[in-house]
């Protein structure tokens, strides 16, 4: 955001002007959803506080009542922030818990981008009044104490039930826990040209449909099955459960065929499961691999944990194409993950969640996303880790956050699903960051739409619904 304020100012518009324009788009907000007039607007020593100053004056104008508090002298402001304190007409108060009575709406201009360091002292006691006061809260950027790129708090973060943000989201508002303290997320336009941020990197792009409709393959008029591709599953020989919720997801994700394969004596429960999928005897897996028109596999939901699974791994990513890796075909690898690594040679996509991670990918610390990031860049893999939070990251540098909020996914085979559906969207032949995508999105609305009461078995059979509305061009 730095860097982008700063070209636009150099092209022409001044930083007086986007203040305004942050200022009054974010006035725009609260007279359109609040009409009980008294507010207190908290500033910090930077341009986040000048946005704050922006604020007061126009809602003033616009016949609210208004207190401005802020931290440390007026005097010592600066730039454009020290501008807008000389407009402000009203009083300036000393930050204090007192500001917040009698006040109906509390505007957070305390910190932005600019949060250098933890929230600690007195600053910290305000903050915590804020949030016990159950005075709506709009923050303007980030709520103060949270990290825009990182989502962490830093000491303690104000608790907002609408964050208005300029330009373009941050990773902050969409990683926890800062996507709990964001509430809802506003992004406004304040001048800073569409073209000015793609010069400078790519941007954090949400799991949207935008991102993945284009590499949906769809099935042709004339297509036969054989066009959908042919997904082989490696289920458990005892946690068939998990196997058959991930046979179940891939179909319905459109896998034109689907093979089990596992131990002879637990292929009649995964045929009895669905009668539409076939089995295989897991001593035939060799010849199968060698059959060129199996073009994806899923393996991990329910297979077991040890060396013959990690043996079994090596071999298939050695001739399969496409692969989804989950569960205990991560844990596996535990102990020698570089061995994994080595391996990876085609289209293959990692699904762990936060633990199976750390255990393949003990050094990479930070935010979700820069791990994410890492882990795709040393495995060569596409690698999504799981949670409310899902992040997806590709080798080449692509990445998406999912927004859709879906608690109700926190529940048994949730994760098999997922694994199954984008094998299903992999075996027809789409991209692997595009497949984890439009898989981990499918899951969340599906989870979405479902609710309370959902138990994995449920995905999948929405999936019909969700496909339908993409096909149609909806949403
Ligand atoms: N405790 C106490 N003080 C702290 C803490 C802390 N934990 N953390 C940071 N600070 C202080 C810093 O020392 C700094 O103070 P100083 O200026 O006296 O050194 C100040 O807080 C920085 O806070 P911010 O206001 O967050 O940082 P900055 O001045 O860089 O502004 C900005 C951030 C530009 C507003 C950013 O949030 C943003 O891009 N917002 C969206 C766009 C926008 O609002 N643009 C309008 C402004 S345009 C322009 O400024 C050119």
């Amino acid at each position: 955001m730095y860097e982008a304020d700063r070209r636009t100012i150099e092209a022409g518009t001044s930083g007086d002007v986007l203040m305004e324009n942050a200022g009054a788009s974010v006035v725009a907000e609260i007279v359109s959803r609040w009409t009980t007039r008294v507010a207190t607007v908290l500033c910090g020593p930077g341009n986040n506080g000048g946005d704050g100053f922006v604020i007061a004056r126009l809602l003033r104008n616009a016949g609210w009542s208004v207190r401005l508090g802020l931290l440390g002298d007026v005097e010592k402001l600066t730039g454009d922030a020290a501008l807008n304190a000389g407009r402000w007409e009203g009083a300036v108060e000393r930050l204090s818990p007192a500001l917040l009575v009698g006040a109906d709406l509390v505007v957070d201009c305390l910190f932005g981008a600019g949060l250098a360091r933890p929230i600690e002292g007195d600053l910290a006691s305000l903050v915590q009044a804020v949030n016990d006061s159950g005075v709506p809260v709009v923050a303007v950027d980030v709520p103060s104490g949270v990290d825009g790129n990182s989502g962490a708090v830093r000491g303690i973060s104000v608790k907002a039930n609408v964050t208005v943000t300029f330009c373009r989201p941050k990773p902050g508002h969409y990683l926890l826990p800062g996507r709990i303290l964001c509430g809802q997320v506003i992004v406004r336009d304040i001048g800073i040209a569409d073209q000015t941020i793609r010069d400078i990197r790519p941007m954090l792009v949400c799991n949207e449909p935008g991102v993945w409709r284009a590499g949906i393959n769809w099935p042709g008029v004339d297509g036969h099955k054989y066009h959908r591709g042919h997904l082989l599953v490696i289920g458990g020989a005892t946690m068939t459960g998990a196997g058959r919720l991930v046979a179940r997801a891939a179909r319905r994700a459109g896998a034109g065929l689907l093979t089990v394969v596992a131990e002879p004596a637990s292929l009649s429960v995964y045929a009895a499961d669905s009668p539409g999928i076939m089995t295989a005897p897991i001593a035939t897996l060799d010849d199968l691999l060698k059959d060129c028109r199996h073009n994806a596999l899923v393996i991990g939901p329910g297979f077991g944990v040890g060396d013959e699974t990690c043996s079994r791994i090596i071999t298939l990513l050695h001739y399969c194409r496409c692969t989804v890796l989950d569960a205990d075909a991560l844990t596996s690898f535990a102990e020698q993950p570089s061995t994994l690594f080595f391996a990876i040679q085609g289209p293959t996509v990692l699904t762990p969640h936060e633990g199976e991670f750390a255990r393949l990918f003990p050094d990479i610390e930070g935010d979700k996303l820069s791990r994410a990031r890492a882990a795709a860049k040393r495995s060569g893999a596409t690698v999504l880790i799981k949670g409310a939070d899902t992040v997806v990251a590709a080798p080449d540098g692509r990445a998406a956050i999912n927004t859709i909020d879906a608690p109700w996914l926190a529940t048994a085979g949730s994760g098999d699903v997922l694994a199954g559906i984008i094998g299903g969207l992999m075996a027809q032949g789409m991209e692997m960051f595009d497949a984890a995508c439009m898989g981990a999105w499918l899951h969340a609305r599906a989870g979405g739409d479902i609710g309370p009461g959902l138990i994995a078995e449920d995905i999948p059979h929405h999936l019909p619904v969700l496909l339908g509305q993409l096909w149609r061009g909806v949403p």
